[in-house]
């Protein structure tokens, strides 16, 4: 609870972007998958409880296509406790799923379509051209650079402007990265899992191009909790 409220005030203090929270589990080497890139399934049933709880803070939650792809749907609250809790904040049953794509080439078919959830979709010109018709997306966000790239602070202030003050970010990597690098990660819960993945093409918490170590975002840790064999990190992005 102490930690909605600390979101509220920054939120209401910078009152022009939503807050953003990165939630994602890793093996103790820092992978977030495997090499096959397919869903990560490795988090225990408690993790799964953890993730749920940071969506269920959320008014929308950011995925990227890649992430979509590998799992075919999103996580949805479902525990009676964070539906009667979102209820009593005036908050919508369900965050809105924000698909976050350069190309939108996202397969029509996937179970995500058919979950009963809002479903946003930001992108470029030519990623909202196929989404144009049908219902798929109840909103499509073109919001772009002159080089066609998402620019992210304009989109960020968009949703904003559309009532979302607290955004769930559930990955992958490259999404993860392109945020860090707009400035526009405040927190992290990290979910460490005892395995070990390795692969020099296994995706990790950030990937993009990598950061130097002289311009690395500095983290301050907020809590740690350790529950049987995982460890559960929660980081604050230091500003400036
Ligand atoms: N362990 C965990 O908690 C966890 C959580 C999430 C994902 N994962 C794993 O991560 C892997 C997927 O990672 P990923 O890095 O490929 O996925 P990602 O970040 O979800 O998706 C990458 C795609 O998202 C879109 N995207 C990312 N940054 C963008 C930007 N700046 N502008 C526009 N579009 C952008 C692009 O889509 P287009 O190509 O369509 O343009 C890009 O190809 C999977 O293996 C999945 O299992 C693990």
């Amino acid at each position: 609870m102490e930690a909605d409220l600390n979101i509220k005030a920054e939120a209401d203090e910078r009152g022009d972007r939503p807050t953003t929270t990165v939630i994602l589990a890793m093996s103790a080497d820092g992978k977030i998958a495997d090499r096959s890139r397919a869903a990560a399934r490795f988090g225990s049933a408690l993790d799964k409880a953890h993730l749920e709880q940071q969506v269920a803070k959320a008014d929308g939650v950011l995925l990227g296509a890649g992430t979509l792809r590998a799992y075919g749907t999103t996580l949805r609250v479902v525990q009676p406790e964070w539906l009667v809790q979102r209820q009593q904040r005036d908050k919508a049953l369900q965050p809105v799923q924000i698909v976050c794509s350069r190309s939108a080439v996202i397969n029509p078919q996937l179970s995500f379509f058919q979950q009963p959830v809002p479903r946003w979709l930001l992108t470029t010109t030519i990623g909202s051209r196929q989404w144009q018709e049908g219902e798929a997306f109840e909103r499509i966000f073109v919001v772009e650079t002159a080089t066609g790239e998402i620019a992210w602070q304009a989109a960020f202030e968009q949703l904003w402007a559309s009532g979302l003050k607290h955004l769930a970010v559930l990955g992958g990597g490259a999404l993860v990265a392109s945020l860090l690098e707009a400035n526009l990660v405040d927190e992290l819960w990290l979910t460490v899992c005892p395995l070990l993945l390795g692969g020099v093409d296994a995706p990790t918490p950030v990937d993009g191009a990598g950061i130097m170590a002289a311009l690395a975002p500095r983290l301050q840790l907020l809590e740690v909790r350790s529950i049987s064999d995982e460890v559960f990190l929660h980081y604050k992005v230091k500003k400036g």
